[in-house]
């Protein structure tokens, strides 16, 4: 028999002889049920102060005021004392600077599946080193462009988009996807001067299309994108506003 079960044995026959066998072990069931208690209040005392962040990301096609509602939601956020941090896609590190070269600037588009390739990439990156610590430091982050870009771009261009849903497993579920709605020719109105390799009609066309069908499954939230700036700031911070209260956040 192990040493401390024979101690404890050799313990307790002691106490039945003097008589007070009984007595004891119910002090000792209660001391425990005691320390039960006192380890559960306190991981529900930590689980209830224990920060949260949350996770937004803003999509939709070139031009449809990504960049505008995402740094007024932040700006909004933060004026309400919210701690919201804003980041983008593809992202500064040295990956999506090489998106940017490689894909983004060049007057021919490269295979869509380089592309889906190197998005996932940056994504993976980008989840790891920033996503991921600041919404464990309790933070509201809002990601111009997450994973369900490279669903309507590159799953536009033929890539099967559960193949790409595959290779963007480490990219992490938002709590809120809001999609940006603004028709094509809006779109290339506000495309006139600058027009990257993806600003094509029929291109934004096929990519709606995948982001319309988004919207339907779920995964998506819409805005009507084709409202002036306020109007679509105002609701989208309307939105994430509730879903926060409803988190306690
Ligand atoms: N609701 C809107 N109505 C009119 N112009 C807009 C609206 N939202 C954004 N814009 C303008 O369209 C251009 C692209 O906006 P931006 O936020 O950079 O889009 P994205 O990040 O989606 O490419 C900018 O010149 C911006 O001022
Ligand atoms: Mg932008």
């Amino acid at each position: 028999m192990n040493p401390g079960l024979q101690a404890w044995k050799a313990c307790v026959l002691t106490r039945l002889d003097h008589g007070r066998g009984l007595a004891s072990r119910r002090k000792c069931i209660l001391g425990n049920i005691l320390i039960f208690m006192v380890v559960v209040l306190s991981l529900y005392a930590e689980a209830l102060t224990m920060k949260r962040g949350f996770f937004i990301c803003i999509e939709g096609l070139d031009k449809c005021g990504k960049t505008t509602q995402s740094r007024l939601l932040v700006k909004n956020l933060s004026s309400r004392g919210y701690d919201a941090i804003y980041t983008s896609e593809p992202t500064d590190g040295r990956i999506g600077r090489f998106i940017r070269e490689y894909i983004l600037k060049r007057k021919k588009r490269v295979s869509a599946t380089v592309e889906a390739l190197l998005f996932a990439a940056d994504r993976a990156e980008h989840t790891e080193a920033f996503i991921k610590p600041n919404l464990e430091k309790g933070k509201i982050i809002v990601s111009d462009r997450y994973v369900f870009s490279s669903i309507a771009y590159q799953g536009a261009a033929g890539v099967n988009p559960e193949w790409i849903w595959q290779i963007n497993r480490a990219a992490i579920k938002p709590d809120l996807a809001i999609y940006i709605d603004v028709p094509v020719d809006v779109i290339i109105s506000r495309c006139e001067d600058k027009r990257s390799v993806m600003e094509r009609r029929e291109t934004q066309k096929a990519v709606r299309k995948v982001y319309l069908r988004l919207v339907r499954s779920g995964d998506l939230t819409l805005v009507n994108g084709n409202r002036t700036i306020e109007e679509i700031s105002k609701e989208i911070e309307k939105m994430v506003l509730e879903r926060l209260e409803s988190r306690n956040i």
